[in-house]
């Protein structure tokens, strides 16, 4: 593993902005804008565009995507949202009354829902697992997965705090018992190290517009061999078999093309967002994601001191992902913080009583200091 030295060449931030929401909204690199107006310029022109571009785009980032995740890329669907890939799981995975579907406390609302809905027509029961004293959020998690379990759905670190969760231990748990295992990785694909093969969950769920710093509605869903042979929410054209032969599209087939790809998203052929999705990970997998989590990791334990020092706490790195820095707020703190910050060219976000600081590669010194400076007024104004 290496640390990567400062990319901030790569993207069109000022230096008068201090960008640290990645956990919001990743910025794109201008190569990726570039390629993605290069992809919409295409439909300037219809005639140009032949038919194998229906096909090229997605051929050439499947394998990319399921690399990020050290899936093989049978595994790899498109999917436009991670609400779009948990409708698929729930529609695979049958429960029955009396099991419990397990969430972590102040999971994202599109990972509650899904499960809600779910819940109300199988008449399983959702149960959520809190930390309580001196106990992690992961091993509370843990303790809770039994017998009666039939769902776990969680992520690899909570997008409010970026508790982390010892993913490998909870899908040994999940296969001990019979669980199903569904994972939104959103708030951390492309900036820590996971393999499928080490969790083995059933389905992963990933939106690509923060840390894998592409475009809004891109994403992919991974689905592990056992249920390749599922239901898809929608039926589309060009997930059947044999789709690429446009003169023959009426000879109506029930078959469906290799892999995951009964689950592709409509349209998935997105001739202006592919490329630039392409680009952003072609991005990440050139900087590596171990490398990634290191540099962040390292700026973050950096970050952490000079906040320590001017007196807001931070969560150990080795409860946190080391991509994600929350400290806690005094309560004396001003209401309209994020938006004095803001005034100071510095973005963060506030998730209740802590402050969500996500830096990326693009993040200076520079930004660091003013940062601290600044927070430091406002905390003691
Ligand atoms: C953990 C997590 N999952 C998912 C999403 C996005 O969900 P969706 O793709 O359903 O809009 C977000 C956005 O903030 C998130 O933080």
């Amino acid at each position: 593993m290496t640390q990567i030295p400062n990319q901030r060449h790569l993207f069109d931030i000022p230096d008068d902005v201090a960008y640290f929401n990645t956990a919001t909204m990743g910025p794109m690199t201008k190569a990726a804008v570039e390629a993605g107006q290069k992809g919409l310029a295409r439909k300037l022109h219809p005639w140009t565009i032949p038919d194998t571009e229906f096909f090229a785009d997605t051929e050439r980032l499947r394998p990319l995507l399921a690399e990020l995740i050290g899936a093989d890329t049978d595994g790899i669907a498109f999917s436009p949202s991670v609400s779009y890939s948990l409708a698929t799981a729930a529609r695979n995975l049958p429960l029955s009354k009396g099991q419990e579907i397990l969430l972590l406390e102040d999971q994202f609302p599109s990972n509650v829902y899904t499960w809600r809905q779910l819940a109300k027509e199988t008449g399983a029961t959702i149960r959520t697992i809190g930390a309580h004293d001196n106990e992690t959020l992961s091993d509370a998690l843990l303790g809770a997965i039994g017998p009666q379990t039939g769902l776990v759905a969680c992520a690899n670190v909570r997008w409010t705090d970026g508790a982390g969760m010892d993913l490998i231990a909870i899908g040994k748990r999940c296969r001990e018992v019979g669980a199903a295992l569904v994972l939104d990785l959103t708030q951390s694909c492309g900036a820590l190290a996971f393999d499928v093969k080490d969790v083995q969950p059933d389905f992963v769920a990933v939106a690509a517009y923060k840390w894998l710093l592409a475009p809004y509605a891109t994403g992919f869903f991974y689905v592990a061999p056992q249920h390749r042979n599922g239901t898809p929410l929608e039926q589309n054209w060009i997930t059947r078999e044999g789709s690429s032969n446009f003169a023959r599209l009426i000879d109506y087939t029930d078959n469906y093309g290799p892999g995951a790809q009964r689950f592709d998203m409509g349209e998935r052929s997105n001739f202006a967002l592919l490329p630039a999705f392409e680009s952003a990970i072609r991005t990440i997998l050139d900087w590596g994601v171990a490398n990634i989590q290191e540099t962040l990791g390292a700026r973050n334990a950096t970050l952490a001191g000079k906040l320590e020092a001017i007196g807001l706490d931070c969560p150990p790195a080795s409860v946190r992902g080391a991509h994600y820095l929350c400290p806690h707020l005094p309560d004396s703190v001003p209401a309209d913080l994020t938006a004095r910050l803001k005034e100071d060219g510095i973005y963060v976000s506030r998730r209740g009583d802590r402050l969500r600081i996500t830096q990326h590669l693009f993040t200076s010194d520079a930004d660091v200091e003013h940062f601290i400076a600044r927070l430091a007024h406002h905390l003691n104004a």
